[in-house]
């Protein structure tokens, strides 16, 4: 009988040591307050998530400018007056062994005009239906206006204390809208061959490189497929990690889907066993290619299941979101052996504008303390 699982052992990512094998995959929380300021709310959140060892904790997407906010309650990394209050997030995390990384985000034409406050920017002029916006194709101007704002970010996420930041290229966001041949139409330096249409986010990390060193660990979430006919495939999202790889980055976390092919990244009900990690199998034909860990995710949820996949090589970490809504103290119990499973039945009642929170949980307890 085994003592200590695998899953239970440090990796590391770039030059950070995560203690264990478990993510909070990006989850955003709906706790920040209006203008993108971090709130006590926040900050509890992840002290317990540290407290309930997670090895490394991604926060939820930060947008880097105003015109790039996704959400209400959205937390903001757009301006140095965003360090202090993510700063407070650092520190109480550090009192742990958890590692924590700020994934920065611009939404594109996933947003309103009324949230962003303009016309939503994309790659091209490529209606948005579920958002029913017709977004304005950016100009060189702003584009490279668009890569200084993750660059600076990415600073100040430094600045903040935060181990290290995932860009947001996935789940039809602006990088993810850049990469993609369905809502990439240019025929200019940033749009066409995938080279092309991936120059943006190349930038974005050698900007980040120069300014901040190649040290300071850097990995990207990264969509393997589009789920629309003309979208990206897992082949092309394939050569496309192999670049990034190329290009410094310290690690990759394997996602997929986007609002309009009606198949986004948070698919609902559960799975069994044997079927969990829905981008898993993309996960394990990109790890094939490449050297840096991978991390594999969608609706894992249990423990022997996690085990297998770090056993078998068929990624390197295992990132989940959900279950940490439901039980943010998951591996701790995992550890202690008291639960062999999450309990979290992918009902995706957690969306919440008041705050994520686990529903299901409240319906039986009647109240979540
Ligand atoms: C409430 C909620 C918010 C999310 N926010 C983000 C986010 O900010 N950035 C991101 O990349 N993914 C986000 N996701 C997707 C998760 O990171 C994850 O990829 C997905 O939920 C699948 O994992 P799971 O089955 O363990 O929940 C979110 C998911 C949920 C449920
Ligand atoms: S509401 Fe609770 S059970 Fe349902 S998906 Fe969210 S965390 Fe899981």
């Amino acid at each position: 009988m085994k003592t200590i699982s695998i899953l239970f052992s440090p990796i590391k990512i770039g030059t950070v040591e995560i203690p264990n094998r478990f993510v909070r995959a990006a989850t955003h929380d709906f706790m920040a307050s209006r203008n993108g300021a971090v709130t006590e709310r926040q900050v509890s959140l992840f002290q317990n998530l540290a407290k309930g060892e997670v090895g490394l904790i991604i926060t939820g997407h930060a947008y880097v400018n105003p015109a790039g906010i996704a959400s209400p309650y959205q937390t903001g990394v757009y301006s140095d007056h965003c360090i202090e209050g993510l700063s407070q997030i650092t520190e109480s995390v550090h009192k742990y062994p958890s590692r924590i990384f700020l994934q920065i985000s611009h939404a594109g034409r996933q947003t309103k005009p009324k949230l962003c406050g303009c016309t939503p920017l994309a790659p091209s002029s490529v209606y948005e239906p579920t958002f029913e916006v017709m977004p304005k194709e950016m100009n060189q101007e702003e584009i490279k206006s668009v890569i200084d704002d993750f660059i600076q970010s990415s600073r100040r996420a430094k600045e903040a204390g935060f181990d290290g930041v995932e860009l947001h290229v996935a789940h039809g966001y602006l990088l993810s809208s850049f990469i993609s041949p369905y809502t990439n139409r240019r025929k200019d330096e940033w749009g066409g061959t995938l080279t092309n249409r991936l120059r943006i986010v190349v930038e974005i990390i050698q900007g980040i490189k120069e300014l901040l060193g190649k040290e300071f660990p850097l990995i990207v979430k990264l969509n393997s497929s589009d789920f629309l006919p003309e979208g990206l495939n897992v082949d092309e999202s394939i050569d496309i990690a192999k670049i990034l790889e190329s290009e410094g980055i310290d690690g990759l976390e394997v996602s997929g889907g986007m609002a309009e092919a009606g198949r986004g990244s948070v698919w609902k009900g559960l799975r069994p066993e044997k079927e969990e990690g829905y981008f898993l199998d993309n996960a394990f034909k990109t790890k094939a290619e490449l050297s840096i860990p991978v991390f594999g995710l969608g609706g894992i949820r249990s423990f022997s299941v996690m085990e297998n996949i770090i056993e078998e090589g068929r990624a390197d970490l295992i990132s989940m979101s959900r279950p940490f809504i439901r039980e943010p103290l998951l591996i701790s119990k995992f550890r202690t052996g008291k639960i062999k499973k999450s309990e979290c039945i992918s009902c995706n009642k957690c969306f919440n504008l008041r705050g994520i929170a686990c529903a299901e949980l409240i319906k039986k307890k009647g109240t979540l303390s």
